[in-house]
């Protein structure tokens, strides 16, 4: 499937501090400011990214640190700030969510006071679907309930009320794109997904096809979907990152809050994805059954268009084949990450 044209960004101004931008997303949403030629600091502890993966000024600093912090801030003097950094594995944030409260809702708390003790008053901040907890109807729009299920969802809604609340008291400008299964590479194979440990369903199965791992399990066949695999809406890295491109020069353009889903409104069951794989690799990838995941909702789907409304964002690289091969062409490249292989 081809590509279809892009809507032009509006211009960005800079600098940006872009927090967590040595991770996956925030990678690749670095690399797009970059190549608009505005100016990007990057700030992450590089507990989680890779310093390979950035090659703008990066300021190694923890959020947990506010005087650092402060110190960033003054030198810097953001006109903007996206921010990335988090922990985010769903599983994880049940069983030690006091981490998940720590690093996601009192490091963005810190953040945000940092901004408001200085002029910086424009931030994007990563959510997501799991904002919404178990759907009670689909697709998934913006005004769906939020009820989240994990302390992972918990704290990004958390974090989406304190924006709120900053805009209303202090004049923030806040956008939350909430992602669906943010998934694929750059596709020049220079930049990709590396989570250590890996959990995602794509790098897994790819894995699989590179002879790293024996087999790929399959967690439930037994859900209400036509396959009776999960069903997720998996979008295109390099879409989220123009997205986040688009929400800034937004609020620089005068939007208080901005709140939009960030999917391409189309499902593939896990079964869909491994075929795709299969596909892609030409790798036969066994798969072996197992227990339903706790915690994993049947079907997650975005649906409406408010993103289109109010940032003129639409997903372009949004074929499942065109996503698993440029995931596919950056683990071939780097089969340990960032550790190996150029970049
Ligand atoms: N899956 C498998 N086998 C695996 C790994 C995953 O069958 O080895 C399945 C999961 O059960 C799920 C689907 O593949 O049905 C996708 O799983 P991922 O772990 O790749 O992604 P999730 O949908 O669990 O998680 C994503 C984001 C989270 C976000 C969540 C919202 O990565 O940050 O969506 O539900 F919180």
């Amino acid at each position: 499937m081809s590509t279809p044209a892009p809507i032009p960004t509006p211009s960005v101004r800079g600098p940006v501090l872009v927090c967590g931008g040595a991770g996956y997303i925030g990678s690749h949403t670095v690399r797009q400011f970059e190549e608009r030629g505005v100016e990007v600091v990057v700030l992450d502890d590089l507990s989680t990214g890779h310093r390979a993966a950035v090659r703008a000024p990066l300021e190694v600093v923890e959020l947990g640190n506010r005087d650092r912090l402060a110190e960033v801030f003054a030198r810097v003097r953001p006109a903007g700030v996206v921010h990335f950094a988090a922990k985010c594995y769903v599983g994880e944030s049940v069983t030690d969510p006091a981490r998940y409260y720590r690093e996601n809702v009192l490091c963005t708390w810190n953040l945000l006071e940092a901004m408001r003790a200085t002029e910086t008053r424009c931030i994007v901040f990563s959510s997501t679907c799991a904002t919404y907890g178990n759907p009670v109807k689909l697709p998934l729009t913006e005004d769906h309930p939020q009820v989240p299920i994990s302390p992972y969802g918990k704290t990004k809604l958390h974090i989406e009320h304190m924006l709120q609340d900053y805009a209303k008291a202090y004049g923030f400008r806040v956008a939350a794109p909430r992602y669906f299964n943010a998934a694929g590479a750059a596709r020049d194979g220079t930049l990709g997904e590396h989570h250590d440990p890996e959990t995602h369903l794509i790098p897994l199965v790819l894995q699989v096809a590179l002879g790293m791992r024996k087999e790929i399990t399959i967690f439930g066949e037994d859900y209400p979907t036509p396959d009776g695999t999960c069903i997720r809406d998996y979008i295109h890295v390099e879409d989220l990152a123009d997205a986040h491109l688009r929400a800034l020069a937004a609020l620089q353009g005068g939007a208080s809050e901005l709140f939009v889903n960030l999917g391409t409104g189309t499902g593939f069951s896990v079964r869909q994805v491994i075929e795709t794989a299969r596909k892609v690799t030409g790798h036969p990838i066994p798969a072996r059954i197992a227990e339903r995941r706790p915690g994993d909702p049947p079907e997650l789907v975005s649906g409406g268009t408010r993103a289109f409304d109010v940032l003129g964002w639409k997903p372009r690289r949004t074929a499942l084949e065109d996503i698993v091969r440029d995931a596919w062409n950056f683990l071939r490249a780097h089969p340990r990450g960032f550790d190996s292989g150029a970049t």
